[in-house]
Parts: structure tokens; C-alpha cells; sequence
């Protein structure tokens, strides 16, 4: 059983998941227009990663008895500028998602709610990971510029990503 202001920040946190999924999918579609066909496939596996999260929390609610709400997930942007800026995006927006989970970590402290806090340490480690890939990827590109072979390398990198 968790509190009526978990349960609604819980559904608030479900939505944000589903909008990165969104987010991320359309920052795909966008590398696949400007033929990063590598980052595409980056970005369409994170998009799938995001999913993940969503159901993650909505099964987490669903065995604590919720009755879950969805919400309008936004509109993301469907351009990006540069291959650079797409990561900076991402990078911005995870931080954001950080953010929000150290908040959510913090109410369930105040709350005493165990079980929902530890839901959240997973979502806490996951993002240290997240945001030191997308740190990584960052270094690359501004490590090459604008440099062609520089930037196909990086590409066929991405494009060997699985989701494991
Ligand atoms: Fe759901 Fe990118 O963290």
C-alpha cells in the first residue's frame, strides 16, 4: 500500500518514462533523416530501454493496488540540430529524469515508503549509467567535430549497440 501523493507522483513519473520513450523515438527518426543511420539505431534501442521503465513502474503500481491513471504523453520535438546537439539533448533531459528521481527518492524517505524507495534506487543507479554513456558518446563527437571519417566511425559504433 503506498500513499495517495506517492500513488500521483508515481503516475507523474510513469508519464515522464513514457515521454523519453517518445522523446527518444523521435530522436531516431530524426538521425535517420540526416543518415546517422547508427545513431538511429542507438536512440530506437533507447527508446525501447525507456519502455521498460515505463512498465517497470506501472507493474510497481499495479502490485501496490493502484488504479492507474495515464496521462497525455507531450509532443517531443521532431528536430534536433547537429548530431552533437542530439546528445546534448539527451544528456540535458536525463539529467532532468535524475533530478526527478532524487526528489521521488526523497519523498519516499519522508514518507518511510521502503518498498517504493528501493523501486527507486534502481531507477537512481540506472541513470549514473545513462548519463556517463551519453557523456561518453558527447566526448567522441566533439573529439572528431566535423570531421566525415571521424563521424562514420562513431556511427557504425552506435549502430553495433543491443539492447542487453
Ligand atoms: Fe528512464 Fe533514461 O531513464
Amino acid at each position: 500500500m503506498i500513499s495517495d501523493a506517492m500513488e500521483k507522483s508515481l503516475f507523474k513519473q510513469l508519464n515522464d518514462e513514457f515521454y523519453s520513450s517518445y522523446l527518444y523515438l523521435a530522436m531516431s527518426a530524426y538521425c535517420n533523416h540526416l543518415d546517422f543511420n547508427g545513431a538511429a539505431n542507438w536512440l530506437k534501442l533507447q527508446y525501447e530501454e525507456e519502455q521498460g521503465h515505463a512498465t517497470r513502474i506501472y507493474n510497481y503500481l499495479i502490485e501496490q493496488g493502484a488504479h492507474v491513471e495515464l496521462q497525455a504523453i507531450p509532443q517531443p520535438p521532431s528536430s534536433f540540430g547537429t548530431i552533437l546537439e542530439v546528445f546534448n539533448s539527451s544528456l540535458h533531459h536525463e539529467q532532468k529524469m535524475t533530478e526527478k528521481l532524487n526528489n521521488l527518492s526523497d519523498q519516499a524517505l519522508k514518507e518511510k515508503d521502503h518498498a517504493t524507495y528501493n523501486l527507486l534506487q534502481w531507477f537512481v543507479n540506472e541513470q549514473v549509467e545513462e548519463e556517463s554513456t551519453v557523456g561518453d558518446i558527447i566526448s567522441k563527437l566533439k573529439l572528431v567535430k566535423e570531421d566525415g571519417y571521424g563521424l562514420l566511425m562513431i556511427d557504425n559504433e552506435l549502430g553495433n549497440r543491443t539492447l542487453v
